[in-house]
């Protein structure tokens, strides 16, 4: 048997790599990307410094971002087959399935055939992604073909216009670079373990984030924002969703938005996308998700010290901002890739292939018994 306490459950606590991009609870502040504190980065960063610090190795100068803003503007546009994919596919289609679909076929369209070519098709990916989810989300949905080639300078304000059919204000952009920021990075999480190993095949950049989006599709990953949206949706007011919690921990049900499996006591991305439900749920007026959030976090911690993790104020975040839920965990794969390609670009630069041994619980010794003797 392999011990639990050596972490043989989930592979806890055991080291499977070495990275330089991302502390998470182990130093000072609870985690970092490349040193930086997440608080320090939410607050005053831009997203596209972010993803230029994950994927070029340190914080772009004035001149840097610039250029490096106004490259990934000029690779928007998507190819007409890749739009001719995403008509194809019915509006009662999985998003991320949508997000997979969209990855691979621009893998097929635009094939990295060297590794010299890992920055284009990586600022490629990142320049198209919220142009496949909105692409796709608004010819199922609304019936039009949106022009993705707007004006916005980022991908956050990019993402939001064409999503709302306008430029969007400029709180709802400023949440909008926190929260890709929160959720660019994290270490060896399933994802982005789903990418490093691929990667170490020497496999292409499509199929490692192809791969990373699959593994980010599970709800105890990547899709308990939008479960966490249908649960608080569900409450009329604090009381009764505190009614409710207590129910569903009596029922030993797994409450989506809480609990980390390596944070113990709080996510430090937690309070910072908190503080922006809070200014939403100002601005929109909001006296119902936002306090029926807080109670659901006092209930989780007082019964079971169990905290909120990044996904749950997220949930409210998002809806005050206008965006439809099925569109929450296409916006992490849109951020995410970001720290997936830092991941994948760090695993080529010195390369083994990742191939782990198995603790073999099968019977010893089988014997052989013909077809027709079975
Ligand atoms: N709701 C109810 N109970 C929970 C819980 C939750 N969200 N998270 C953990 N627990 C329980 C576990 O079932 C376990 O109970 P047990 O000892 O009786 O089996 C105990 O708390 C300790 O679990 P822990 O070891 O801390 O969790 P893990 O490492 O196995 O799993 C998660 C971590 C994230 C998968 C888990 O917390 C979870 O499923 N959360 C909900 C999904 C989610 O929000 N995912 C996004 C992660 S960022």
């Amino acid at each position: 048997m392999v011990d639990k306490a050596l972490g043989g459950a989930g592979l806890r606590g055991q080291v499977a790599g070495e990275t330089a991009l991302c502390t998470v609870g182990t130093t000072g502040h609870q985690l970092t990307y490349r040193g930086y504190g997440i608080e320090t980065l939410a607050e005053k960063a831009e997203f596209e410094e972010v993803a230029y610090l994950l994927l070029r190795g340190h914080l772009p100068n004035v001149n840097e971002l610039q250029d490096y803003k106004a490259r990934l503007k000029s690779m928007r546009g998507l190819p007409e087959k890749l739009k001719e994919v995403l008509e194809r596919m019915p509006k009662d289609a999985h998003p991320m399935d949508v997000m997979r679909t969209g990855c691979s076929m621009l893998g097929v369209l635009e094939t990295e055939t060297d590794f010299s070519q890992q920055d284009d098709r990586i600022d490629r990916m990142l320049a198209l992604f919220p142009e496949i989810m909105c692409y796709w989300y608004r010819y199922s949905h609304d019936g039009v073909r949106i022009d993705t080639l707007k004006d916005d300078e980022s991908i956050a304000g990019h993402f939001l216009h064409m999503l709302h059919d306008k430029p969007p204000k400029e709180l709802h952009r400023k949440a909008m670079h926190a929260s890709l920021i929160l959720y660019a990075e994290h270490e060896f999480n399933a994802s982005t373990f789903t990418a490093r190993v691929c990667a170490s095949t020497l496999s292409d950049i499509h199929s490692c984030i192809t791969g990373a989006i699959g593994s980010l599709r599970g709800p105890l990953h990547g899709g308990a924002n939008e479960m966490a949206m249908a649960m608080i949706e569900g409450f009329d007011d604090p009381d009764h969703a505190e009614r409710e919690m207590l129910a569903k921990l009596e029922r030993k049900e797994k409450i989506m938005g809480f609990g980390h499996a390596i944070y113990r006591e709080s996510d430090p991305r937690n309070a910072v996308i908190k503080r922006w439900s809070e200014r939403l749920a100002e601005d929109v007026g909001d006296t119902r998700l936002y306090p029926v959030s807080v109670r659901c976090e006092e209930v989780m911690w007082r019964e079971k010290k169990l905290f909120c993790n990044a996904d749950f104020f997220h949930a409210s975040a998002y809806h005050f901002m206008g965006i439809p839920t099925k569109l929450f965990t296409p916006i992490f794969v849109t951020s995410r890739t970001t720290g997936w390609a830092a991941h994948v670009k760090e695993q080529r630069a010195k390369n083994r292939i990742i191939r782990p041994s198995a603790e073999y619980t099968g019977p010893e010794h089988a014997e052989w018994v013909d077809i027709q003797d079975r």
